[in-house]
């Protein structure tokens, strides 16, 4: 009798030069790392390249105020917050504002029309891992406020704090207003370093203001919607097309992970692959087995106590709260822990 040895089919994949494009060398060390170890390409990474127009496609087509849409978490709460993050809070002069994940800028229009309108910005600062999505803004806020002094930088968050060079008149009478908006610290992998990053950024002067959804991640009903619905399926496009996966040897889900208590949306892989990461001088091929899933976005809700507790333990106090209406969201402002 004969047996058939059965290998197993593996497919290769190459990623494509627009995806080493836009990355640098340690970039594309990190996302092989995090693919190999964790099963994950970090979403910060999808904002780069093309992914800078997901972005601000995503949010001109869905999240932008227009006639039909009238409410906006993030100039909502910017707007009823305003007696904290005018520079009153402080006893200040004049305010720096250091839009950190500044994406294309739109949420802080308002705010600084609003400051602009009582002489009270001194700078308007940009910071973003993406490149591309720094141009945006940057080009928005030139269009909006031509007269405001405005400057961009890329940084990392979750890796390094905000340099203190770019963080120009330390002066008593100018307060530095740290921004996270959009729920971006949702979607870190180490929330921790991120707070940390910011806490160790900022003076006595200085303010953290960020927004996040309220709740358990657990309590999830299912129903993928806002970002989780239309971002993280762009983002599964760019992916799948630009690590040279085929459509139909894979699949997007989107579930509620126990190990980083989020909502995720992992790419599944019907078939074994390896991808052959080859790219100034790495040469790494990173294996996934059939009916394997790696995450691609993600996102945590916080109830508020946690999320106290979390900000406490990187060094940070709370200085005021509030919600949207909806009580779905809230700003969170904060300062340093040993300011009193
Ligand atoms: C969800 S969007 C929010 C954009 C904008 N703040 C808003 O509210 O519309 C996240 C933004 O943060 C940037 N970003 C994500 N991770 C980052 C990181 N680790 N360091 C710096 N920027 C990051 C992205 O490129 C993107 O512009």
């Amino acid at each position: 009798m004969k047996f058939l040895s059965h290998t197993p089919i593996i497919h290769i994949s190459k990623p494509s030069a627009d995806f080493y494009s836009v990355f640098s060398q340690a970039e594309i060390l990190e996302i092989v790392q995090t693919l190999e170890v964790q099963r994950e390409i970090p979403l910060k990474y999808s904002y780069k390249g093309r992914g800078a127009k997901i972005w601000d496609n995503f949010y001109l087509k869905y999240i932008i105020p227009t006639w039909y849409r009238k409410s906006n978490i993030e100039i909502d709460l910017l707007e009823a917050n305003f007696e904290y993050i005018n520079g009153n809070y402080q006893k200040c002069e004049k305010i720096n504002i250091i839009d950190v994940g500044a994406g294309n800028s739109y949420p802080v229009k308002s705010y600084i029309d609003r400051l602009n309108k009582i002489n009270k910005i001194n700078k308007y600062i940009a910071l973003d891992i993406s490149e591309d999505l720094l141009k945006v803004s940057s080009k928005n806020i030139k269009k909006w406020f031509p007269l405001i002094d405005c400057a961009n930088y890329r940084i990392d968050i979750e890796n390094t704090c905000v340099p203190k060079n770019i963080l120009e008149n330390q002066h008593k009478k100018i307060a530095n207003i740290f921004l996270h908006l959009g729920v971006t610290i949702a979607n870190h992998q180490n929330r921790t370093q991120v707070f940390k990053n910011f806490r160790d950024s900022m003076n006595e002067n200085d303010l953290l203001v960020f927004t996040n959804e309220i709740g358990s991640s657990s309590q999830w009903d299912g129903i993928a919607r806002g970002g989780c619905k239309h971002h993280a399926d762009q983002v599964y496009r760019w992916i799948t097309n630009n690590i040279g996966i085929r459509r139909e040897d894979c699949e997007l889900v989107r579930k509620y992970d126990l190990a980083t208590d989020s909502i995720v949306a992992n790419m599944k892989f019907r078939q074994n692959y390896t991808i052959n990461f080859s790219y100034l001088g790495i040469d790494k091929n990173i294996e996934i087995s059939a009916g394997e899933e790696i995450t691609i976005w993600r996102h945590h809700k916080f109830e508020i106590t946690a999320l106290i507790q979390e900000i406490e333990e990187a060094g940070l106090k709370l200085v005021h709260y509030s919600t949207n209406k909806y009580s779905s969201h809230l700003m969170m402002i904060c300062e340093i822990e040993n300011n009193s």
